[in-house]
């Protein structure tokens, strides 16, 4: 077990110089020893790369990677003491199921008895019992990327290093070894490092969560951190399904107080108006100024419907659709030309064009600077 250090780490494939494809940017990050963390972003983003880089399948092009105290960048893969499970990092087919997941295990002379144990262990908890005597040409792809991460998991690693490893897997199958993955990492405290561009996946498995986008790591966080604090509109808009509403808006300062204030798109009126109360309450309010273009956020699950309880703001739209999804209703609300979408748990019987009262969580409410990108306010820090 060890922490892992990336410092500055970038990737770029082909010439070093200006024609070369940059695909990670001066990524810094900080791995805590028993820490599982995983690595999310679309497709491109510089996920594997970064993963492949730690592994030593691919050279550093800039900065260090360290384990432990240790710079590994110039170390084979090998020399690592590292567990991997990738697309691609084949089995061997001559061997069985079984001897494929023993056989670090046996290189290191780890004794029969308790080769046999964990082989049996790692089996039990991916069900792969039934083919370990099977040869890998035989088996299915679903099954081979279960031997893989048996493979990965059975042995004595410093860091466990897992790229989408259950890609191919049925979803309620997914869902069920995702439980039991994380308590056997935990009980067992590997460090580990996922790749995955399913967010449900990584929210699941992980102590924290690397946002990747076009090769640089918007924000590391718990996955409460990023729902509720994202750093950015990147993050804002790909953490939480479905996405967070972000509404351009103006700030207002008036007599010490922040108000977001959001323009009609015809005419010269108001969609929407809401308060984050006195100034002094926010900080740092320096980076805050009269007029300032911003953009709202809230998400859909937090506004509610209908009404507007104690601790929330009001707001009046009319209902642009309303759309049951057999266990939530998406509603859209319009509001001077902006369309809110509203998540609620049940029916809303409301029909199309019919004026709508909301309520807006003070809490729930986000502000993000529009030229920048960057948080400014989360309603949450202002309790
Ligand atoms: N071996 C390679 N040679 C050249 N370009 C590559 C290579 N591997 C990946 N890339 C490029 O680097 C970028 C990041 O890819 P990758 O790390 O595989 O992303 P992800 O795993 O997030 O999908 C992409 O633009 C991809 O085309
Ligand atoms: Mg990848």
């Amino acid at each position: 077990m060890a922490s892992v250090t990336l410092e500055q780490v970038s990737k770029i494939y082909g010439d070093k110089g200006k024609t070369g494809n940059r695909a990670v940017k001066s990524v810094n990050m900080a791995i805590h020893d028993g820490e599982i963390i995983s690595l999310l972003g679309s497709s491109g983003c510089g996920k594997t790369s970064t993963l492949r880089m730690i592994a030593g399948f691919e050279s550093v092009s800039e900065g260090a990677i360290r384990i432990g105290d240790r710079v590994i960048n110039q170390l084979k893969p090998a020399e690592r003491n590292v567990a991997m499970a990738f697309e691609g990092y084949a089995l061997y087919p001559p061997l069985t199921v079984s001897d494929n997941i023993a056989f670090s295990l046996l290189r290191n002379k780890v004794p029969r008895a308790e080769v046999t144990r964990r082989v049996r262990h790692v089996a039990e908890l991916l069900e792969i019992t039934d083919i370990l005597q099977a040869y890998p040409p035989t088996l299915s792809g679903g099954q081979q990327q279960r031997v893989s991460l048996a493979r990965a998991l059975v042995r004595d690693a410093d860091l466990y290093l897992l790229d989408e490893p259950m890609s191919q897997l049925e979803p309620q199958l997914r869902a069920v070894l995702r439980g039991r993955i994380k308590e056997y990492l935990i009980e067992h405290r590997m460090t580990s490092v996922f790749v995955t561009h399913d967010q449900t996946e990584a929210v699941a498995l992980s102590d924290r969560i690397a946002v990747m986008s076009n090769g640089v790591l918007q924000q590391f966080a718990s996955p409460a951190d990023l729902k509720e604090r994202p750093a950015n509109l990147f993050v804002a808009g790909f953490i939480g399904e479905p996405a967070m509403n972000l509404m351009p808006a103006r700030l207002s300062l008036r007599d010490g107080q922040l108000c977001a204030v959001v323009a009609a798109q015809a005419g010269s009126g108001e969609a929407l108006r809401v308060s984050f109360g006195a100034l002094d309450r926010i900080h740092p309010a320096a980076a805050l100024h009269e007029g300032q273009k911003v953009h709202l956020g809230v998400r859909p699950h937090k506004v509610v419907l209908g009404h507007s309880p104690a601790g929330t703001q009001a707001a009046r739209g009319t209902l642009a659709f309303n759309q049951w999804q057999g266990d939530q209703s998406h509603v859209g609300i319009d509001l001077g030309g902006h369309t809110l979408l509203v998540v609620t748990d049940g029916a809303v019987d409301v029909d199309a064009d019919q004026p709508v009262t909301l309520g807006l969580p003070l809490q729930a409410l986000h502000l993000f600077d529009s030229d920048s990108e960057l948080a400014l306010v989360h309603g949450t820090d202002l309790r």
